[in-house]
């Protein structure tokens, strides 16, 4: 059984009771995306490390809030499952087909959703992809489409550095890496937004980005080149094309809205912090720890679905049954006031943060994101020096998301851009 009585299952307000066997909607029209943190604290008050929520309705599951209880789950794959075909909820058909959670979590031949040999097989592949790239030609790449972004908007002197920059870094530099032109990349980012928007056109999205990196697969498999599809498919694990196909929409997926709020949280950190924008000018702190700050106050992905027990047992004192599904409270855990020290202020160099998460699934690509995220923070800031706010701190907005922590927009004015002289040629891959 899973975690039952959703208290808010309408999207109400989310009254966090004491009672254990209630559970906290995390969806709906009025989830406030500024006060996740405080409805955290106030479900580890309720429940402890492990709090009851729904996710969707009539979809029941547990929040791992506890430092110590996400890294039990992340290391244990014998208990906890990354395979939701496991999950009870699915196996009894109580999930409707229209479930907006299905896109995130329905099973696919992918390293995310396996356990095991076959995950350690499929990681494999991916990791000697990922290794494969050149961090000095990533650089290069990163810094030349910034430049190219920079350019598009310094007529105005304004700009939101949501829409304009961070939203449109990452994906052209993922499709890049991925082997893919310009327009097949228009075309695979429109496909996959689509798709992971969980609405009535999500059907029709998806069967376009298969059909578009199905292309791409034979077009590598004929002639291989300098990029990460070629190299899954030159990996002695010998992915079949859907495995490849499937691996490379995780990447993506996972590579893409995450480093975007990464990109614009630090940002937002370096333009309105004033500890960190005059420490940065007087070298005591650096771009990094601001990067750093990020991942442990504002993970960009706040939480993370999921695993499944696969036997009934008890963490952080909660019941957990065979088949519950349980959420990585990655934001949560990050702010745990057992592993932070009194002031609650993680300290500079520690990256003991759970953003990444942790165990044998842990994001493959930690190195290559915070070299696109730094090199595209680094850019704007030498690009643009006189970069300042356009609104006050507090008109700032999170989505409104209880998966991914990101700024809604971050509008900025500046005058005086230092452009290029020579801009760094545009290279479309990394590798
Ligand atoms: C180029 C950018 C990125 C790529 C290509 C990428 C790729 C991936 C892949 C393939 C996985 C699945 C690993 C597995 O199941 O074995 C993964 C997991 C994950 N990634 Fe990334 N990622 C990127 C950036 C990021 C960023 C910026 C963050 C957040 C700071 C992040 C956070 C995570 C998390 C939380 C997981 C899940 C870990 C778990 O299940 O325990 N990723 N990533």
């Amino acid at each position: 059984m899973s975690p039952s009585h959703s208290t808010a299952g309408s999207g109400a307000r989310c009254p966090v009771t004491a009672d254990p066997t209630s559970s906290t909607a995390l969806y709906g029209p009025d989830l406030d995306g500024d006060a996740m943190p405080a409805l955290y604290e106030r479900l580890r008050r309720a429940h402890g490390p492990v709090a009851p929520v729904s996710i969707a309705p009539g979809i029941d599951a547990w929040l791992v809030l506890g430092h110590r209880e996400l890294l039990q789950l992340t290391r244990d794959e014998q208990d906890f499952s990354h395979d939701p075909r496991r999950w009870g909820l699915l196996r009894e058909g109580r999930v409707p087909a229209d479930s907006p959670i299905l896109p995130m979590v329905g099973w696919r031949p992918a390293l995310l959703f396996a356990d095991g040999q076959q995950h350690r097989r499929m990681r494999a592949a991916v990791s000697a992809a990922l290794a494969g790239i050149n961090g000095h030609e990533l650089r290069r790449t990163v810094r030349a489409t910034a430049e190219q972004l920079i350019v598009s908007f310094t007529e105005h002197g304004r700009a939101d550095l949501v829409a304009d920059y961070a939203r449109k870094l990452p994906m052209r530099v993922i499709t890049g890496l991925l082997g893919v032109d310009e327009e097949t990349g228009r075309q695979l980012v429109e496909a996959v937004a689509g798709t992971v928007a969980a609405n009535s056109a999500s059907a029709d999205a998806s069967r376009r980005m298969g059909a578009i990196l199905l292309t791409l697969i034979e077009q590598k498999r004929r002639r291989g080149g300098n990029d990460i599809t070629s190299a899954l498919l030159r990996h002695p694990a010998q992915l079949t094309d859907e495995e490849v196909l499937h691996n490379l929409v995780v990447m993506f997926v996972a590579g893409n809205q995450t480093t975007v709020n990464w990109i614009a949280t630090t940002l937002r950190i370096l333009l309105c912090d004033p500890a960190f924008r005059s420490s940065l000018t007087g070298g005591h702190l650096s771009v990094d720890d601001a990067l750093d700050l990020v991942l442990w106050r504002f993970p960009p992905t706040q939480n993370f679905p999921a695993r499944y027990a696969t036997r009934d047992m008890s963490i952080g004192g909660q019941n957990i049954h065979t088949g519950d599904m349980l959420i990585l409270g990655l934001a949560a855990a990050n702010a745990d006031p057992e592993i932070l020290p009194d002031d609650g202020t993680p300290v500079v160099g520690n990256r003991s943060h759970l953003a990444f998460g942790a165990g044998p699934h842990t994001c493959p690509a930690q190195d290559p994101a915070r070299l696109i995220t730094r090199t595209a923070v680094d850019t704007i800031r030498h690009r643009l020096p006189d970069l300042e706010l356009a609104v006050p701190e507090n008109e700032l907005e999170w989505v409104k998301s209880p998966w991914s922590k990101g700024l809604a927009a971050l509008p900025v004015r500046f005058t005086t851009p230092h452009l290029p002289q020579h801009p760094t040629p545009s290279t479309r891959s990394a590798l």
